[in-house]
């Protein structure tokens, strides 16, 4: 099968691409290399440095390649950027999207798999959170996402495009070879990572790890979030690319089911690291809910999918390698 991976030189894109080319899929990625990086790229899928919104691209593409499947997940991604500037936001991930999909309808092609978010559902009513639960998403990122379903919905009913979409959680880890590097990293598993790494090699001057309140309703105070390995969101997209013909539903959530709360995700990499890192406890951070937790029941029982990597020191280990392998991320220095 020839695939279309839009955002393939990203954090998730990396991974995924990697495994679909083990599994033997030939793989073309489009990347604006924003926030992603041509060394990300596995060398053996075929890359172009451009827009996936740029048409005359993915004529080329579509025609070339006679791809057969679109894995989307090409998109701006920081939620407090999205807040201040919600047109970027909406142009990147939306408008060019709805490009994307014109231009496969064009050339005939009708399977895409779409990297949603768990943004979509805003403040959740009930943990877990399930797949049918309001959508009422609390930045002009999750709004991105909860749109571009719905158009997904409609170039089914009128085009019959087959499509998945995955609201993934906090995606986290790394495989031996891709991992992330975000610049800014906004997510809490490198980010404390780099400080640990930074003291690990004698620097001592680092600004300490901020953990934002520890007066929610959980069982220590602070924030819980589910975390799930890069690696099984790649293998949930494998799974969809072979069953999408037949499956009931469309759209399904990616996480393990279980939640870590941030003061466990902290002492776990202390323990893997073995470096104390310093720490302040800062004030609640507005719009951050105390728990946010998948049920990933649809996903298990539809696409017989389950976690390979579901426990947190796995999780946190994977990426703690990566990073001793890889100290300057994808920045050869
Ligand atoms: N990382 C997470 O925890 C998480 C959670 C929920 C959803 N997602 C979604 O998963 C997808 C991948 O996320 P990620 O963490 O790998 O982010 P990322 O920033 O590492 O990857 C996104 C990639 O898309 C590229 N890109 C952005 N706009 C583009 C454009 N117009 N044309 C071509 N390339 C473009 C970037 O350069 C980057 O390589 C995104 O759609 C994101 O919204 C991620």
């Amino acid at each position: 099968m020839n695939l279309l991976i839009t955002g393939g030189a990203g954090y998730i894109g990396s991974v995924l691409v990697e495994d679909l080319i083990k599994k033997g899929y030939f793989c073309v990625v489009i990347d604006s290399l924003e926030t992603g990086h041509k060394r990300a790229v596995d060398p053996k899928a075929i890359f172009f440095h451009g827009d996936y919104g740029d048409i005359s691209l993915l004529k080329k593409i579509f025609l070339e390649f006679k791809i057969d499947a679109v894995i989307h997940l090409a998109a701006y991604t920081l939620v407090s950027e999205s807040t201040v500037d919600p047109g970027r936001y909406l142009k990147n991930n939306l408008a060019k999207g709805i490009m994307l999909l014109d231009e496969m309808v064009k050339a005939g092609i009708k399977k895409i798999v779409f990297s949603s978010s768990a943004s979509v559902y805003g403040e959740p009513k009930r943990i877990p959170i399930d797949e049918e639960d309001p959508l009422v998403p609390t930045s002009p990122y999750g709004l991105s996402k909860k749109l571009f379903e719905e158009i997904l919905e409609w170039y089914k009913k009128i085009y019959g495009l087959k499509y998945v979409s995955f609201r993934y959680f906090n995606a986290s880890g790394a495989s031996a070879k891709y991992g992330e590097d975000h610049h800014p990293e906004t997510h809490l598993i490198p980010n404390i990572i780099e400080r640990a790494y930074k003291i690990k090699k004698g620097i001592r001057d680092i600004e300490p790890f901020h953990i934002y309140g520890n007066d929610y309703n959980t069982h220590d105070g602070t924030c819980i979030r589910d975390y799930i390995h890069v690696k099984d969101i790649s293998k949930a997209h494998i799974l969809a690319l072979k069953n999408l013909s037949k499956l009931k539903y469309k759209i399904f959530n990616l996480g393990n089911g279980s939640g870590y709360s941030v003061m466990e995700v902290f002492k776990t990499t202390e323990r893997i690291t073995g470096v104390n890192i310093p720490f302040v406890i800062d004030k609640r951070r507005p719009g951050d809910p105390a728990i946010l937790v998948a049920s990933a029941n649809r996903v298990k029982k539809e696409l017989g999918w389950k976690t390979d990597i579901p426990d947190l020191s796995d999780i946190i280990n994977s990426a703690w390698k990566w990073k001793l392998n890889h100290p300057n991320g994808y920045n050869v220095l």
